[in-house]
């Protein structure tokens, strides 16, 4: 599971407005992290214009897509038995064709054509502009596969047909793909350099989202805070762009801005920072405009300076505490959550313990906390040794996941008795009667409906309790 996607939303079909003159049906499901949520919006919409309408019922449909996730073995064991599953149907409608999409497309290339026998369809997330085509050669009985990367694709001009959302918040995508090179991350090899979106494109997506009543978009990225747009092309082009182009290059602060005036009764989140990239003048757009939600998803991996080098995380913890404890200054009350790796290579008991003690130096609202998972071919597993064992990441890591607990319960207490402005984003799953949304900070409340009120409203709630992950409150 990784930020923001519900866990029941993993592997969910997608569901589109019908067009009446579409004949085929694609089955699309996605799983893995936001970006590949968001990318599943972009496959959908070409394929909505290629004759297809989407399908939540498996036996029904013509195509039959995945959109996977390679960043844990786990994530690809889960894909590959979903995969299994679809063995008696391929048997009983030999028409039917089953694709796979995203970064284990991009990760085991024409292995999964040879692996897999019932895959006809192999996708990289840079190629899904090429699926016309490709759907081409499989209507010809043969196998296709793109899992070619690119430099440029933003997809910038694909208006993303919105999935199954709640018609409230959405995902903007504006960077694709990272040249960080954390050793332990598959992630660079999968979705490819990094590359800039044109902000006017995503000024226009965002205006369009405004008008079509959303209330909240997040800008996603593996590494918004390195975003910069000087006419196209990876950023490692930079040094090599004319003066001019360089001189009014603009900058993820900068965007920010760009965005949080041009809608301004839109709440604005981002994610995923990094903390190598991350700047204090993203605090700063933070404190100026109200819009902005006070909240950063800043991944840390470890507290201990040894693993972060062998990580090449490129700064150390006493770096990452500084960057907190300044956005603290500049934003009071900001809320953190946190992704932590677990026994990484070689880390000892020490360097377990300085994990621990930094996640309470922080005081993290919440976290997303994984045993390391070796994945091959990247620098890790080249130079490294997966030495911890399962039961001692596993130690270590519930002992983690209890700290994050009491942390969360401790930050929820602090939202306790005062008002906050929520956005309504649904029904509560646990009581038709009440709406559930988000504070500025980000955590989640819950309230009993009144009347007048209505999905993406904004609403005052006072806050008379909590649990350990949400927010009880009353409308004032
Ligand atoms: N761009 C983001 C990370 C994307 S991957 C960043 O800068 O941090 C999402 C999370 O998955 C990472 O933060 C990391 O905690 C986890 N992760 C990545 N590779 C992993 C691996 N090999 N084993 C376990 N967790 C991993
Ligand atoms: Fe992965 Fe590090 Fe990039 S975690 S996505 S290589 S910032």
């Amino acid at each position: 599971m990784e930020k923001y996607i519900d866990e029941t939303k993993q592997g969910e079909a997608i569901a589109l407005a019908e067009r009446p003159e579409n004949g085929k049906k694609l089955f699309l499901e996605s799983y893995g992290c936001q970006m590949n949520f968001s990318d599943s919006e972009i496959v959908a919409s070409i394929l909505n214009d290629q004759g297809y309408n989407t399908t939540k019922v498996l036996e029904e449909a013509d195509l039959i897509l995945l959109n996977t996730c390679a960043i844990r073995d786990k994530a690809e064991q889960t894909v590959r038995m979903r995969l299994s599953q679809f063995k008696t149907l391929k048997k009983e409608k030999p028409s039917l064709t089953v694709g796979v999409l995203g970064c284990m497309a991009e990760r085991l290339k024409t292995k999964f054509l040879e692996e897999e026998q019932l895959v006809d369809l192999v996708v990289g997330p840079d190629a899904y502009r090429d699926l016309p085509n490709l759907l081409k050669e499989t209507d010809d009985g043969r196998d296709a596969i793109n899992v070619i990367l690119s430099k440029e694709e933003t997809y910038a001009d694909i208006n993303p047909v919105r999935l199954g959302g709640n018609g409230v918040t959405s995902f903007v995508t504006i960077t694709r793909g990272c040249d960080n090179m954390c050793t332990f991350c598959v992630v660079p090899f999968t979705r490819g350099r990094e590359r800039s979106r044109d902000p006017h494109s995503i000024i226009e997506e965002c205006k369009n989202l405004a008008e079509n009543g959303y209330k909240e978009i997040m800008l996603l990225g593996q590494n918004v805070d390195s975003y910069l747009w000087f006419g196209g092309g990876p950023k490692k082009d930079f040094k090599k762009a004319s003066e001019m182009q360089q001189s009014t290059a603009i900058s993820f602060s900068q965007l920010l801005e760009m965005v949080a005036i041009a809608v301004p009764n839109l709440r604005i989140r981002f994610s995923t920072s990094n903390p190598h990239d991350m700047t204090e003048d993203v605090f700063h757009m933070m404190a100026k405009y109200k819009n902005i939600c006070n909240y950063c998803h800043l991944p840390v991996q470890s507290g201990s300076d040894v693993i972060l080098e062998k990580m090449n995380r490129q700064h150390t913890r006493a770096e990452y505490l500084h960057l907190i404890n300044r956005a603290k200054e500049i934003v009071p009350g900001i809320s953190f959550s946190q992704d932590l790796i677990i026994g990484f290579c070689g880390e000892t008991e020490e360097d377990h313990q300085l994990t621990l003690s930094l996640m309470r130096e922080v005081g993290f609202d919440y976290g997303y906390m994984f045993s390391y998972s070796e994945r091959p071919g990247t620098p890790a597993h080249k130079k490294f040794e997966d030495d911890i064992s399962a039961e001692e990441k596993q130690r270590r890591l519930a002992e983690v996941i209890a700290l994050q607990g009491e942390l969360s319960r401790k930050r929820m207490e602090g939202y306790v008795g005062r008002n906050h402005e929520v956005l309504i984003e649904g029904i509560s799953k646990k009581n038709k009667n009440q709406w559930k949304g988000r504070i500025s900070e980000n955590a989640m409340c819950v309230f009993d409906m009144q009347p007048g009120q209505k999905l993406g409203d904004f609403v005052q709630v006072y806050v008379h309790g909590n649990t350990q992950g949400t927010l009880l409150g009353e409308t004032v």
